[in-house]
């Protein structure tokens, strides 16, 4: 196969919040840093509506279900609360996710192999829904089976070991990921994957033919205070599509 799928960009803008929260008023304003982010070629928004809404809050939601053209893909915990949230809005895409209150962010992939009964009630009312369910999933054969049988048709592997670690370590993570997302085909799933990743750390995930969409937050709200939201955005979107071995896109 050769590497010439697109690969999708979503913009998780959670952190533009997070930076409003601190002061509490309305600046900066994470529909404001949406819109941006699509002029400057992002292919979907990611947001995680938290339990805690320690970043972004319902009334985000309300808004960039309302604003944005770009396809929304809300990151959820798979709760009652955030169904009846989900199914509310119906986003173009629910990523399920792992969340504990103590946890600075997503560590570590959802158990879909250990929470089948949980979790399979909330994967059939967002199907049901129109909403297309991702599960958010270490990079392993195990996981990916369980999403399958769970009936998701997305899976976002979790690319965070895999950033944090170095060398050999990291050649190692970098192989989990290539595996899981060839397995991933192989039993019909689409995959993504994100956590963690950087202008030095995406190439190598983005040149893996299989996925074909990457979510990426923290390092692009970060390095826009030095570079701007949008030419951080399109340096991000040029270093895919290189990886990828597509020519840069001119937007
Ligand atoms: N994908 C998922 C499922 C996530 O939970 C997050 C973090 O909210 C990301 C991608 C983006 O991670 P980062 O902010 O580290 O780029």
């Amino acid at each position: 196969m050769t590497a010439t799928r697109p690969l999708r960009l979503g913009v998780n803008i959670d952190h533009v919040a997070t930076i409003r929260n601190a002061r509490g008023g309305g600046h900066p304003d994470p529909v404001r840093a949406a819109k941006l982010a699509a002029a400057a070629g992002a292919d979907g928004i990611t947001a995680h509506l938290r339990e805690d809404r320690r970043h972004i809050s319902d009334g985000d939601i309300d808004r960039l279900m309302a604003a944005i053209e770009l396809p929304l893909n809300l990151e959820m915990a798979a709760t009652a609360e955030m169904l009846a949230i989900a199914l509310r809005h119906k986003p173009h895409a629910a990523c399920i996710v792992p969340e504990r209150r103590e946890e600075r962010t997503t560590e570590g992939g959802l158990d879909a192999a250990g929470q089948q009964s949980h979790l399979q009630p909330i994967v059939r009312a967002l199907s049901a829904a129109g909403i297309r369910v991702s599960l958010f999933i270490e990079p392993s054969i195990r996981q990916l089976d369980a999403a399958r049988a769970l009936g998701a048709p997305v899976v976002e592997l979790h690319t965070g070991r895999y950033c944090e670690t170095e060398g050999a370590e990291r050649v190692v993570e970098l192989e989990r990921i290539r595996t899981a997302a060839a397995h991933a085909e192989t039993i019909g799933l689409e995959c993504h994957a994100g956590h963690g990743l950087t202008y030095d750390s995406v190439g190598p995930v983005a040149a893996i033919p299989t996925i074909v969409e990457l979510n990426i937050g923290h390092f692009l709200i970060g390095e826009a205070i030095f570079g701007g939201l949008d030419g951080t955005i399109r340096r991000m979107r040029a270093l895919m599509d290189e990886a990828r071995g597509l020519r840069a896109r001119s937007a």
